[in-house]
């Protein structure tokens, strides 16, 4: 069975589509894309079913990473139990899902993505929707850096072999 890691976000068509194409990006380089797997979600359904922010989309494929998927919110009753990682953006976010899993069942499964951050020094990656370019290229400079601390924390939590390392 595959790791299983799932990035959440507010509207799930800016931030979390983004930490999905740059991790699936880093598995491909490093030819992990078998063991490991990611998706993402919205707390929201503000845009069920909507592509990637086309905004987001094109700052990311400047930066070499091609978004995909469809907005979908979180459904409790199964991303709880079928992802070993739930990984928050920011603190709303966080507290969100947090106050979903009523039994406090999965609380070690919960993470903010800011905790993997090895070179940046922030508690949020910010919602970049209402603001201009410069907040997307710092959501990717943010994910780029989250993205590498985290997958090496599924790494040594799974005994996978990093074929970069070893
Ligand atoms: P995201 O960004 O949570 O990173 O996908 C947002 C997208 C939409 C809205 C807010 C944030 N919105 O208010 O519609």
């Amino acid at each position: 069975m595959p790791v299983q890691i799932l990035f959440i976000c507010l509207g799930n068509i800016c931030r979390s589509p983004t930490a999905e194409g740059i991790m699936n990006t880093l598995l491909e380089q490093q030819g992990l894309s078998e063991q490991i797997r990611c998706d993402s979600a919205g707390t929201s359904a503000y845009h069920n079913g909507e592509a990637p922010d086309a905004r987001m989309s094109e700052h990311a494929l400047k930066r070499g990473y091609k978004l995909g998927g469809r907005s979908r919110r979180f459904r409790a009753l199964v991303d709880f139990e079928a992802f070993d990682y739930i990984i928050t953006m920011d603190d709303a976010n966080y507290s969100n899902v947090l106050a979903m899993d009523s039994k406090n069942q999965y609380f070690s499964k919960i993470f903010k993505m800011t905790d993997f951050c090895r070179h940046h020094v922030m508690s949020e990656v910010p919602d970049p929707y209402f603001g201009g370019n410069e907040g997307f290229e710092v959501v990717i400079n943010l994910l780029e850096d989250a993205c590498r601390g985290l997958l090496e924390k599924v790494l040594n939590e799974h005994g996978i072999a990093n074929p970069q390392t070893d």
